[in-house]
């Protein structure tokens, strides 16, 4: 039988699992490579926020086989693709805006998801705070404010329909009208006073997708998502159909049917 998740609030947020892992293998390496840099031998408590269908947590708990882990969600789409497989994870539905641990963690480990979480300057030092003396945070976002692919998702959305008429309403535009991650410079000036030691760099990987329209589809699975969901049918064409032309241009198809699309994203390791 497969294990329950304990729902703590009725927030939903609508997430299709097989897109986002559409290119699970480009998107696991950055998550597997902040775990590689956890300087943790035996921890007894894991909490992975934002864990999405649950693929790295069960890494987790697997990595670090006699600690108890919880994978935390506010996506039931996401959460009931984790509970599909059979492991020792402890599934929670709930938001990390206002989310505090049942147990004291020695790790809180975050890959992704960070991003879709507003004021860092509060949540940063909470999470700190939830720690356990010698814990460890460890957090992978993905700077994609200023890629073109984002650039241009914004500025077609601001353009509106074909008659120039804004799309959805104007709340969608101001929802993604501030950058979600800081630079690291503002992690380091946040994570300094409260941490006893910081490793934060940047990574730029030049991903290889293949096939039709792979930057949209990308996208699709993850950025482009909260636009998709609040258009109705007609702006939803042709928002995509302009999207996708400019994203043709903006990243040319090469040989082989590759297209490369440069990813930079930040890590960050902080220890109490
Ligand atoms: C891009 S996915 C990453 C999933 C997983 N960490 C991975 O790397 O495969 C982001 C996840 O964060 C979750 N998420 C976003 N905002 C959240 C919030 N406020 N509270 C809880 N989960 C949230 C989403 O539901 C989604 O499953």
């Amino acid at each position: 039988m497969l294990p329950e998740v304990r729902q703590e609030k009725a927030v939903e947020t609508y997430w299709v699992p097989g897109q986002y892992l559409k290119y699970e293998t480009q998107r696991l390496r950055p998550a597997l490579e902040l775990i590689d840099r956890i300087p943790l031998a035996s921890p007894r408590v894991i909490y992975d926020l934002g864990c999405g269908s649950g693929h790295i947590t069960r890494f987790l708990a697997k990595r670090w086989s006699s600690c108890k882990v919880y994978g935390i969600d506010n996506s039931s789409q996401m959460l009931s693709e984790a509970v599909s497989e059979p492991s020792s994870v402890h599934w929670v539905n709930a938001d990390i805006c206002d989310w505090a641990p049942l147990e004291t963690p020695d790790l809180i480990y975050s890959n992704a998801a960070l991003h879709w979480v507003d004021n860092h300057f509060e949540l940063f030092p909470r999470l700190i705070n939830c720690l356990r003396h010698r814990g460890c945070l460890a957090v992978q976002m993905p700077l994609s404010w200023d890629l073109p692919s984002h650039r241009l998702m914004r500025d077609t959305l601001a353009k509106g329909g074909p008659d120039g008429r804004p799309f959805g309403d104007a709340s969608l535009l101001s929802a993604l009208s501030s950058r979600w991650v800081e630079n690291a410079d503002s992690y380091k000036e946040i994570l300094l006073p409260c941490t006893q030691h910081l490793d934060i760099w940047e990574t730029e990987y030049l991903h290889e997708l293949q096939g039709d329209d792979p930057v949209f589809e990308w996208v699709r699975g993850s950025g482009l998502r909260p636009i998709l969901n609040a258009l109705d049918d007609a702006d939803r064409d042709w928002f995509v159909k302009v999207y996708k032309k400019r994203l043709r241009e903006a990243y040319p198809k090469g040989p082989g049917n590759r297209t490369l699309y440069p990813f930079r994203r930040l890590f960050i390791i902080a220890l109490t």
